[in-house]
């Protein structure tokens, strides 16, 4: 009897499946095989991103830096080049202003776009480690209010179009840096800075944890059999930046007080534009798989190109197209 009824109740079950449309089944097919589940490339159904009413950046951004440790020439000139190339058009496609387009496809509640201009501002060098070798999220703050202070030469406040990027060196350990985040971005609190300024931090993870930042150009411990890929620019720990100063950059234009564009239903735990597509750089990516990439003639692998380089950079969410894309689309 009871053997009839649970017989009874698969084949209603099964009927009733084949009724309804299946969400389930459409999203996992789309979905890599190798699945983490933190990535979408072409599942739509789950993600419920939403605009919160905040503000976004709609005027000309500027963005500041703060070197916070030794830092080389080099390193400086491959990140400058980086945040000059967002909007830069004249860079050949696929080109890193070709991700920012869709960046700027989000809007604020009077229909303003997100800026399509992205200027690099002042630049503070904190060389002597003012805040130590190892930081928490508010001895951040700390830091870009010793920078805002500084007697001499003090970065521009401009709370409402400026952004403040803080840049730790190889050899300074940040809160969760390495076992949970490679960088972040949230704003600073007027109690501890005196203004609200937009900021994000990013760390060069290429001492302490390259596999975990810097991949793919550095493979993480635990796997023996991949190889990592040669990174565009010469420098693992700074090539893998880029990607997350990418990142952080889409996030804080579309989320600066982290109460405009993100899905989920905790703000405290935004799951934003960028977080969506983490680790996918080219069509197919997901899981594992990085996506299709392109190899420069040195054997470099890169997927966009800036202004005198070549970058790698993951893929944003399109709430117009439902899924992650980048210039280097194969079918965009
Ligand atoms: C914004 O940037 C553009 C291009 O860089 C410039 O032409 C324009 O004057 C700027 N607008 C403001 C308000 O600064
Ligand atoms: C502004 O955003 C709307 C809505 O996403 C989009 O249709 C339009 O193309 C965007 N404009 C620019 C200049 O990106």
């Amino acid at each position: 009897m009871k053997m009839v009824s649970s017989l009874f109740t698969i084949i209603f079950i099964v009927i009733l499946s084949l009724l309804l449309p299946s969400p389930w089944v459409y999203g996992s097919s789309k979905m890599n095989p190798f699945g983490d589940s933190k990535k979408y490339e072409g599942s739509s159904e789950f993600v419920k991103l939403r605009y919160h009413m905040g503000p976004v950046l709609t005027s000309n951004i500027t963005v500041h830096i703060i070197w916070y440790g030794t830092w080389n020439r080099n390193q400086k000139k491959i990140i400058r080049d980086f945040i000059n190339s967002l909007s830069d058009t004249t860079v050949p496609h696929p080109s890193i202003s070709g991700w920012w387009r869709t960046v700027q496809l989000y809007t604020d509640q009077t229909g303003s776009n997100i800026s399509k201009s992205v200027i690099l501002g002042e630049e503070k060098n904190d060389r002597l480690y003012s805040h130590g070798k190892s930081l928490s999220r508010l001895s951040l703050q700390g830091v870009i209010k010793s920078a805002i202070t500084a007697s001499t030469r003090p970065l521009a406040i401009n709370p409402r179009s400026g952004v403040y990027l803080l840049l730790t060196a190889e050899d300074v350990y940040v809160e969760d840096f390495c076992t949970s985040v490679c960088g972040f971005h949230y704003f600073t609190f007027p109690s501890l800075v005196g203004y609200t300024l937009p900021y994000a931090w990013v760390g060069n993870s290429g001492k302490l944890c390259p596999g975990y930042c810097a991949y793919p150009f550095a493979m993480p411990s635990y796997s023996t059999k991949m190889k990592a890929l040669k990174s565009p620019n010469g420098d693992v720990g700074v090539d893998g930046m880029i990607s997350v100063i990418g990142h952080e950059m889409a996030e804080l234009a579309t989320n600066p007080l982290a109460n405009a564009w993100y899905a989920g239903e905790d703000p405290t735990f935004p799951v934003e534009i960028a977080d969506l597509c983490e680790g996918i750089y080219g069509t197919g990516g997901g899981g594992s798989y990085t996506g299709q990439l392109l190899d420069a003639t040195d054997g470099a692998t890169y997927n966009m190109n800036g202004i005198r380089r070549r970058f790698l950079l993951q893929w944003v969410w399109s709430h117009v197209l439902n899924y992650c894309t980048g210039p280097n689309a194969l079918n965009p």
